[in-house]
């Protein structure tokens, strides 16, 4: 199955909660989602039996891995037996989990016997400081390492770490973050600041283009360009010289690559988004609660892959900047 740009379905990424224990600035600012604001109520959140099932009409249509996502995912309570539940469905090759690795000590060995291999935690400093005012949140840098090093202590292979670089926010730490990734084998990407959402106050000046970050960290760690791992790989691969791993570029804003984009969202209410720009989402749930047959489902589902057009990033102009666009927070990235 195909959309209108001739592009498979193969990932799908699923937020389990719409909440946060952070309110970085660029994704939850706090004076968004403060005191007042109105998160989705629990009966409006698809069960992991709803979510598996959803899965597994995904997975009829070419799904092949599957992202859990948030908000945090970690704050949805049990969440190893979602894991359990979705690597029971045959085709489902890779099942991967984003989280900011606060709750990560806790959880990341019942993860890993529920059947999670990897894991990829969002770490944009280690500047104690700078991580503070960039995540907003009352939790040290530390308690982040301490999840890394869980995860890597529970066998969870690669441990992928993502960081938002943002022009004179954290700029300064991105040596830091190649070398203590680096140490400890993990796959550093770097993703370019986007204009997701409508509050995060984006701007062009604040976006560090990937190409000056290979440029920073090959003069001190010579890089050579390595091949993709896989046809649609978001992030650009460099490979260190000297043989000591890798990093990702994620460089949505400078090199945007929608023409292999493979991906659908599905919001922990049941919406699908074919888009991380989009303006709405599918409702998957209304017809799932109303006793529609996986086969009413899976009519659905190819419907609305069959009529997908989206390439926000390709066609990111002065046209589409007043669009109503989904929060990153409620979509996962
Ligand atoms: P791997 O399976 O490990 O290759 O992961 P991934 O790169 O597909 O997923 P990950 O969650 O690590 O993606 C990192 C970030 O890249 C996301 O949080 C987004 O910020 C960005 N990203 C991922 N997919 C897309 C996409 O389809 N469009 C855009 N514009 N950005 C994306
Ligand atoms: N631009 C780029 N990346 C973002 N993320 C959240 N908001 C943005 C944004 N505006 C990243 C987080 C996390 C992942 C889920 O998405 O840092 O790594
Ligand atoms: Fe930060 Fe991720 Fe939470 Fe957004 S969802 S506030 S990026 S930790
Ligand atoms: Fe895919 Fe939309 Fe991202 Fe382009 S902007 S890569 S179409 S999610």
């Amino acid at each position: 199955m195909i959309d209108q740009l001739g592009r498979p379905l193969r990932d799908l990424r699923v937020s389990v909660t719409d909440r946060c224990n952070f309110r970085c600035t660029y994704c939850m600012p706090r004076e968004v989602y403060g005191r007042d604001f109105h998160f989705l109520p629990r009966p409006d959140l698809l069960s992991f039996e709803e979510i598996s099932r959803l899965v597994r009409v995904f997975a009829a249509h070419g799904v092949r891995k599957v992202r859990l996502t948030g908000g945090e995912p970690l704050l949805r309570r049990d969440l190893p037996a979602l894991v359990a539940q979705i690597g029971a469905i045959d085709e489902v090759e890779d099942i991967a989990l984003t989280t900011n690795g606060v709750l990560l000590a806790r959880h990341a060995r019942a993860l890993r016997d529920a059947g999670l291999r990897r894991v990829t935690v969002s770490l944009d400093s280690l500047d104690d400081a700078v991580f503070r005012a960039m995540s907003d949140a009352d939790v040290p840098v530390a308690r982040v390492v301490e999840g890394i090093d869980a995860a890597l202590a529970a066998g969870l292979r690669p441990v992928k770490l993502n960081a938002v670089i943002r022009r004179g926010v954290n700029e300064a730490g991105v040596l830091d973050l190649a070398r203590f990734a680096r140490e400890r084998g993990c796959v550093l990407r770097f993703i370019e600041f986007m204009d997701v959402g409508t509050t995060n106050g984006w701007r062009l000046e604040e976006v560090v283009p990937a190409a000056e970050l290979v440029a920073r960290i090959d003069a001190e760690m010579p890089l050579e360009p390595a091949t993709p791992s896989y046809r649609g790989e978001v992030a650009g691969r460099h490979r260190y010289r000297d043989g000591g791993g890798e990093v990702g570029m994620i460089a949505s804003v400078t090199q945007p690559f929608c023409a292999d984009c493979t991906r659908a969202r599905l919001s922990a209410d049941g919406r699908l988004y074919t888009c991380l720009f989009a303006g709405e989402g599918h409702d998957l749930r209304g017809p799932l609660r109303a006793g529609a047959s996986d086969t009413e489902l899976s009519d659905l589902v190819g419907s609305i892959w069959g009529a997908r057009r989206d390439r926000y990033s390709e066609a990111r102009s002065e046209l589409t900047a007043g669009l109503r666009r989904v929060e990153m927070s409620f979509i996962g990235g």
